[in-house]
């Protein structure tokens, strides 16, 4: 039976995991390529004898065994190998967007490789069009390992939930800032410390910006809502909040209210428009995400007719998210083809909605000072804008600051902006800071 070749671009975390496996697996491996055995014909990355040391990987694997080549040496080992008749796949693990990475993609699957990537930073950035061009070259692109790591989501949502319509979704997407969030809550951690914390026991990177600011969590939304819902990547703006404003006091307030604070990805199908939004959420006590902290991954599915799903894994990690890039290796040396992105979804492509519109409850968390009309000058303007208060919780004192929470009942956020606006113009001076942070039940 023919040997199924591939080249590894790219030897970081995820390049080193899934080398590893396919090396420790390789007998496993084969049985379930229906016999074809799966052979690392090269590995390219700019250190070979470190990262073969650092993966147990052997040196003969490495495109050199020199410690370090150059940028120039390792472009040349890339066409080489894309030029190599013998290989049929070919696993980007570099990472990142730049148009380099996309055209990398693009060369592969014109050269006549198939193509597999955890990469989800390029997929949502150019949407439909690498999968597009996949199937004018007759060819797949395997991306299990881009939407949370570990966690089967993407062969699941594209293959089991055909026999059914999947209403929402949403999520812990981004372990880093779950373990940053969970250090706050846990811990009564400030987000500088905790972000410090998760920098030095390795969750966080260097430049931790795309986790914190949920770039990272809305890339992998975009790929869901686009398996899901139909809507390319590339045409899906929804809002994007981060963690960077989630403050102590936050954490004091919920925590009053048998609650805690996760970064959500989040879309609903509500008549036949979608509303999606990565942010901040109030999440309860009841609620399973409650309890999934430091940085694993959780996603719940409500599906029309099977009804709630629930899936926790890793959703980061070398082998974690290399085994998912196995997955499609093997799937692809089996089959000859993977699916693709637009194949799950169906015909009827659905519309995304502003999430502003939405109606969810709400936790209105106002900074102000501790002086008589407070509650009845916010009362009144909630109530003005035709939003109902369900709860005043007890305010918080921290610091320079008084805090006033206030649940209200399911609303539009942009009623909300009116609420605040009105309070503004009545009492200039009240509102010296505030935020709302919509509760998902
Ligand atoms: N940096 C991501 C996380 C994993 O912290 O979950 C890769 O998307």
């Amino acid at each position: 039976m023919k040997t199924f070749n591939i080249a590894i671009i790219g030897c970081g975390n995820v390049g080193g995991g899934t080398a590893k496996i396919l090396q420790e697996a390789a007998r496993e491996l084969k049985k379930r390529a229906g016999g074809k055995e799966i052979k690392i014909k090269k590995i390219i990355t700019l250190h070979p004898r470190r990262q073969a040391g650092r993966y147990g990987l052997p040196i003969e694997l490495f495109c050199s065994c020199k410690e370090e080549i150059s940028a120039l040496q390792s472009d040349a080992f890339i066409k080489e190998a894309l030029k190599d008749p013998e290989i049929d796949l070919i696993i980007e693990t570099i990472g990142g967007s730049s148009g380099r990475i996309h055209n990398l993609h693009k060369s592969i699957l014109k050269s006549g490789k198939h193509l597999v990537t955890a990469n989800k930073a390029v997929l949502a950035k150019h949407g439909s069009s690498i999968f597009d061009y996949a199937k004018k070259q007759k060819k797949s692109v395997g991306f299990e390992g881009a939407v949370c790591g570990a966690i089967p989501l993407i062969k699941v949502v594209q293959d089991s939930f055909t026999g059914d319509l999947i209403n929402s979704v949403a999520g812990i997407v981004n372990g880093t800032s779950n373990f940053i969030l969970s250090r706050m809550s846990d811990k009564g951690a400030g987000f500088g410390e905790a972000l410090k914390l998760a920098q030095k026991l390795g969750y966080a990177e260097l430049d931790p910006s795309m986790d914190i600011n949920g770039t990272d969590a809305a890339n992998k939304l975009k790929i869901l809502i686009q398996l899901i819902y139909g809507i390319p990547a590339t045409e899906q703006g929804f809002e994007v909040k981060g963690i960077t404003n989630v403050s102590k006091e936050d954490f004091m307030v919920a925590k009053s209210l048998n609650s805690t604070i996760k970064l959500i990805a989040f879309a609903k199908k509500e008549g036949g428009k979608v509303y999606a939004c990565v942010q901040p959420a109030v999440i309860s006590k009841q609620d399973y995400l409650y309890n999934v902290n430091g940085a694993t991954n959780a996603i719940k599915l409500d599906a029309k007719y099977s009804g709630g799903h629930l899936f926790v894994g890793q959703g980061a990690g070398s082998i974690e998210t290399g085994s998912a890039v196995v997955s499609d290796v093997v799937f692809i040396a089996k089959h000859g083809y993977i699916k693709d992105i637009t194949q799950s979804a169906g015909p009827v492509k659905h519309s995304l909605a502003d999430f502003n519109l939405y109606p969810a409850s709400y936790l209105l968390i106002i900074k102000t000072k501790d002086t008589p009309g407070v509650i009845g000058a916010v009362g009144t303007a909630i109530g003005d804008v035709g939003v109902n208060i369900e709860n005043v919780a007890q305010s918080i004192i921290s610091g320079d600051g008084w805090y006033l929470p206030v649940e209200v009942s399911k609303c539009a956020a942009k009623q909300l902006d009116k609420a605040v606006a009105l309070i503004k113009k009545r009492k200039p001076k009240l509102i010296e800071e505030y935020k709302y942070i919509p509760i998902f039940k």
